[in-house]
C-alpha cells in the first residue's frame, strides 16, 4: 500500500478570473503530479455572497466567507492564496503572514513599491512560512526550457532581450473596472503585463536590471463607462508602456506592454539575442521554443522551431499527455502550484519559484520605470529602495 499523503488546507481570497484559474489548479495539481501533498480547498472569501455561494459550489469550495480575516484566524488555514485586485495584496499579505500561513500571491506584488516593500519586510519577520508570487509563464514548458537552455550556455553571452506583452482589450468601450484606477491597480499595461516581461526577463537571463531609460507610459483613454453603465468613470493608468534597460552585465532589454494592440489578443513574446545563439518565445505558439545556433554557417543558420512537449526532455512534458499533444495557459499554473506544493512538503521545485523578494526586485524596475516615465530621465535600479 503506498502511503497516505498528507494534505494542506488552503484558502484564496477573491474568486473571478484568477480565482477559477487557482481553483482549476488546485484540483488538478494532484490527478497529474505525484506530490507530497493534498490540497484542500477549504475556504474562499469574497464580498458578494450571491457570487461567492455560487462560485464555492461550482469550484469545490467547502466553505466561504465574506470576511477574509476570518481567514487569517483560522488556525486550520495553512496556505492563503491572494487573487485580489493589486492595492489589496499587502493588507491581506502581512496579515496572513502575521498569523503564520504560507502566502501565494498574484502578480504584480502590488500596485505601489511601499506596499510591496512592507510585504517583502513581513516575509523576512514571518519565520517557517514561505511566499510565491504567481509568475507562472516561468512553468510554461517552452520557457523553462529556455531558461535551461541558457544555464547550458547555449547562447553564450546575452547580448539583448526583447520582450512584448501586446493585449487589445482595453478600447474606449470597455468599462471602468479596477484594473483603470491607479489606487486600486497601481499602474495599467505596466504592471499587469509588464511585470510578467521583467520577470521573465530577470529569470531567463538570471541578470539583473542597473539602469531604466527611456520608459514612456501613455494614457490614451481618459474616460470610460462606468461599471453601473450610468455615465463615465475616470482612468487614470497607462494603456501603453515602453522602456529600456541596460542589465548589470551590460546587455540591454527592451519592453513594451499594451492593452490597446488592435488584433493582438494575448501576443507575449519574449527574445534573447546572445553571443553564440538566439531564443525565441511567443504565447500564440506556447507549445514552441525558437531556437537559433549563431555557429551554422549562415546558409543553414535560422530559427529552428523546438516542440517542447516530450517526458524527460522538456520541463513538466513529463507530467501531462503523449509527446506532441500540447498544454495550454491553464497548465502554467498547475505547474508552478505542483512546485509550491513540493517545497511546502520539504521536497525540490523543478525551477527556482519567484517569492516576495523575488518580486520585490521586478517590483523596482516597473517603479523604476515609472519615475523614468515621469522625469524624463534614466533611473539607476540603486536609487530605487
Ligand atoms: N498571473 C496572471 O497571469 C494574472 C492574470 C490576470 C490577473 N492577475 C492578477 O490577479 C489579481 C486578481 O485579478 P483578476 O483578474 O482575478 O481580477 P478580478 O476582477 O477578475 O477578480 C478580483 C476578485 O477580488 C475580489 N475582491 C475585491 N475586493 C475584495 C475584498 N476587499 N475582499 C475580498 N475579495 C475582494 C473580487 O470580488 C473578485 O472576486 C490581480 O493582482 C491581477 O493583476 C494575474
Amino acid at each position: 500500500m503506498p502511503a497516505e499523503k498528507e494534505s494542506i488546507r488552503v484558502a484564496m481570497v477573491g474568486q473571478r478570473f484568477m480565482g477559477r484559474a487557482h481553483s482549476n489548479a488546485l484540483h488538478q495539481v494532484g490527478r497529474f503530479f505525484d506530490g507530497p501533498l493534498v490540497p484542500i480547498l477549504d475556504t474562499v472569501a469574497g464580498r458578494d455572497r450571491g457570487a461567492l455561494d455560487a462560485f464555492a459550489e461550482r469550484w469545490g469550495w467547502q466553505r466561504t466567507t465574506t470576511r477574509w480575516r476570518s481567514i487569517a484566524a483560522d488556525p486550520r488555514i495553512e496556505l492563503v492564496d491572494l487573487v485580489t485586485p493589486n492595492h489589496l495584496h499587502a493588507e491581506q499579505a502581512v496579515a496572513m503572514l502575521e498569523a503564520n500561513k504560507h502566502v501565494a500571491c498574484e502578480k504584480p506584488l502590488a500596485g505601489t513599491l511601499a506596499d510591496a516593500r512592507a510585504m517583502r519586510d513581513a516575509a523576512a519577520r514571518a519565520k517557517g512560512v514561505r511566499t510565491f508570487v504567481w509568475f507562472h509563464y516561468r512553468r510554461c514548458p517552452a520557457l523553462a526550457t529556455a531558461w535551461r537552455l541558457v544555464r547550458e550556455g547555449r547562447i553564450g553571452r546575452v547580448y539583448h532581450v526583447r520582450a512584448t506583452y501586446l493585449q487589445s482589450w482595453g478600447g474606449a468601450d470597455t468599462p471602468m473596472s479596477w484594473r483603470f484606477r491607479k489606487k486600486t491597480a497601481g499602474s495599467g499595461a505596466l504592471g499587469d503585463l509588464g511585470s510578467h516581461l521583467v520577470d521573465l526577463a530577470r529569470f531567463l537571463t538570471g541578470d539583473e536590471v542597473r539602469e531604466v531609460r527611456g520608459a514612456v507610459l501613455a494614457n490614451f483613454i481618459q474616460r470610460r463607462p462606468s461599471e453601473d453603465g450610468r455615465g463615465m468613470g475616470r482612468s487614470n493608468v497607462d494603456d501603453a508602456a515602453s522602456f529600456l534597460c541596460v542589465m548589470r552585465s551590460g546587455a540591454t532589454a527592451s519592453f513594451e506592454a499594451t492593452r490597446v494592440a488592435g488584433p493582438h489578443h494575448n501576443a507575449h513574446s519574449i527574445e534573447l539575442n546572445g553571443e553564440e545563439g538566439s531564443l525565441r518565445f511567443e504565447f500564440d505558439r506556447m507549445n514552441d521554443l525558437l531556437v537559433h545556433d549563431a555557429s551554422l554557417d549562415v546558409g543553414s543558420a535560422g530559427w529552428r522551431r523546438i516542440q517542447c512537449t516530450h517526458a524527460g526532455a522538456h520541463p513538466y512534458a513529463d507530467a501531462w499527455w503523449p509527446d506532441g499533444h500540447g498544454l495550454g495557459y491553464e497548465h502554467g499554473f498547475v505547474n508552478m502550484l505542483a512546485d509550491i506544493l513540493a517545497e511546502l512538503g520539504g521536497g525540490r521545485a523543478r525551477l527556482p519559484l519567484p517569492d516576495f523578494e523575488d518580486a520585490y526586485r521586478t517590483q523596482r524596475v516597473l517603479e523604476a520605470a515609472t519615475i523614468s516615465a515621469r522625469e524624463g530621465c534614466a533611473v539607476p535600479l540603486s536609487e530605487v529602495r
